[in-house]
């Protein structure tokens, strides 16, 4: 059995176009069955739909309960019956009930490198004690609190942000000209090449069990 795979993300979806290409070339031992945006001007909209993807996209209107709006988007996501719910650059941070549904079978990936559980430091390979870079500008803090070296990570969602158990994490160097254009896109390179290793890995254990 294939393991069924939804990806969540707001943004331009890179993310997402290496898992399709990664499928369709047979690199992919997942189905990506479904893509949920919540952003309709978002380029990921377009990669979803361009593969032939059934791809959603839930704003969340201005005003609305941010509960009922991710209970929604947690029913739609159910009906796609996935094994596995990564969110991929998914900017919204969703609430305890949405990521128990899904549990431990969520995923999200991080711009930076996260340590196995909610504490305040990652020690690099080198030995080096970095910070944990949580929340929504890990690029800009790496380059602010100039770390010679950040990442990125995969790790299981939980109700807190950005701490869950950690899958992989990718090291990456920060040069002495980086910007945050610079720095993230290459964070992504890694990033890119981590997810497809990490869907593998779960889809393998998927199948020993199935
Ligand atoms: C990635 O760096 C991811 O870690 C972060 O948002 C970015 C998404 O990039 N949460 P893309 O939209 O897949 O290009």
């Amino acid at each position: 059995m294939t393991m069924r795979l939804v990806v969540l993300a707001s943004g331009n979806g890179s993310n997402l176009q290496a898992l399709i290409d990664a499928q369709r070339a047979g690199e992919l031992r997942a189905e990506i069955v479904a893509v949920v945006c919540d952003q309709p001007k978002a380029y990921t909209v377009q990669r979803g739909l361009i593969a032939r993807v059934p791809t959603l996209c839930i704003p969340l209107p201005p005003g609305t309960d941010r509960r009922t709006w991710a209970e929604l988007i947690a029913d739609l996501i159910a009906a796609f019956a996935p094994d596995i719910v990564l969110m991929a650059g998914w900017m919204r941070i969703m609430p305890a009930a949405f990521v128990e549904r899904f549990a431990p079978n969520l995923l999200n990936q991080h711009p930076a490198l996260l340590p196995d559980d909610a504490g305040d430091t990652w020690t690099t390979s080198a030995g080096l004690t970095i910070p944990a870079m949580r929340g929504a500008h890990a690029v800009h803090d790496a380059l602010q609190l100039r770390v010679p070296i950040t990442g990125c990570t995969v790790h299981r969602v939980t109700p807190l942000v950005d701490v869950g158990p950690v899958l992989a994490r990718a090291e990456v160097l920060v040069e002495p000209d980086d910007n945050e254009q610079l720095l993230h896109e290459r964070i992504k390179i890694e990033e890119r090449r981590l997810i497809i290793t990490v869907i593998n890995r779960l889809a393998a254990e998927f199948q020993t069990q199935a």
